[in-house]
């Protein structure tokens, strides 16, 4: 492979807040250094359809406030096949790409990661997701604006559940992962979360609302992880039957979490990211996802931050159980 001269960029996936300030601080960065950028619409659909555009730095003029992606995101089941892979690498040879930046969550990334390696092409990965469920960062991108959309919201709920008496189930996006609901729970004063990781009961459910319900408490949040199975509405359908006695309500917050203008918080992080990407491809780095630890950006390779296992800090757990009695 011969010098890196022009960037590709695509965003992929589920959207996240802040996917717009990673794509303004490449796009600069890029320039900034001497890279042409060119901007990939439709995540790898328009790798493979040739959807792309140059641009130039007033391309990404305003668009660090702005939730969404310009770019446009997809989750493309063409990409997943070796004949999707060659087509979109013979995009990249036709509009000169020599080299990848992909803005996403788990899945993206593994797609990136599968055509890094079947075409010996550069690609460096950006984790966007509000899931925060990347090995390898402490945090990702949209990551706490989600947080912060959640908590606005059950601050709301906590409003009409307090004049109500009531015990809400609040169901929280996340994908397989409890990051969301366990931080959300611990911001909002929840009086308990259920989250894939860890085991929930309905006994123990009932036991540790009753604590907070009867004692000093007028209501009851409990936060609920997603979950094609046991969501919100089986915990609160249990509930019902088990014990009649609850007032019972249940709200899905949906898609909303993952709309609005990124937190100061994540455009900085986004931004950081971006430049970092810019770096590593100066420095010839491949195959590798730009984290933050301990506020310093890392790189990962690929096959770690895929891993599925990232650490869910128990600690939490503990903090929760012990500040809703
Ligand atoms: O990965 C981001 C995410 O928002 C998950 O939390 C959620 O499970 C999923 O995407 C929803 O995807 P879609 O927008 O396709 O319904």
């Amino acid at each position: 492979m011969g010098k890196i001269k022009t960037i590709g960029i695509l965003t992929s996936g589920g959207d996240s807040p802040g996917m717009n300030a990673a794509i303004r601080a490449v796009t600069r960065a890029g320039i900034y250094n001497g890279f042409r950028i060119k901007g990939i619409y439709r995540g790898f659909d328009g790798l493979i359809n040739g959807e792309i555009k140059e641009f130039s730095t007033e391309d990404v003029s305003g668009i660090i406030t702005r939730g969404g992606t310009i770019l446009k995101s997809a989750r493309s089941k063409e990409f997943m096949t070796v004949e999707g892979r060659q087509k979109a690498y013979e995009t990249c040879l036709k509009e000169e790409i020599d080299a990848l930046i992909v803005i996403g969550g788990n899945g993206s990334l593994t797609g990136a990661r599968e055509f890094a390696m079947e075409h010996d092409f550069p690609c460096i990965g950006m984790p966007g997701t509000i899931d925060n469920d990347l090995y390898g960062t402490d945090a990702t991108i949209g990551y706490d604006t989600t947080m912060n959309t959640i908590m606005e919201c059950v601050d709301r709920i906590r409003d009409t559940a307090n004049s109500h008496e009531r015990i809400f189930f609040v169901e929280v996006m996340g994908r397989d992962a409890g990051f969301l609901a366990q931080n959300c729970a611990i911001a909002c004063g929840a009086e308990a979360a259920i989250v894939p990781e860890e085991a929930t009961d309905v006994d123990q459910l009932a036991a540790f609302m009753g604590r907070g319900i009867r004692k000093s408490k007028k209501s009851c949040i409990v936060i609920v992880s997603e979950s094609p199975k046991c969501g919100a509405m089986y915990y609160a359908d249990r509930v019902k039957q088990e014990f009649p006695g609850f007032d019972v309500r249940v709200s899905i917050l949906g898609h909303l979490q993952r709309g609005g203008s990124p937190s100061a918080r994540d455009r900085i992080l986004a931004s950081c990211m971006g430049v970092g990407a810019i770096e590593a491809i100066m420095q010839g780095q491949r195959n590798v996802m730009i984290g933050v630890r301990n506020n310093d950006i890392v790189y990962v390779p690929f096959s770690e931050c895929i891993r599925t296992d990232k650490v869910f800090d128990k600690r939490l757990i503990t903090v929760l159980d012990e500040l809703s009695i």
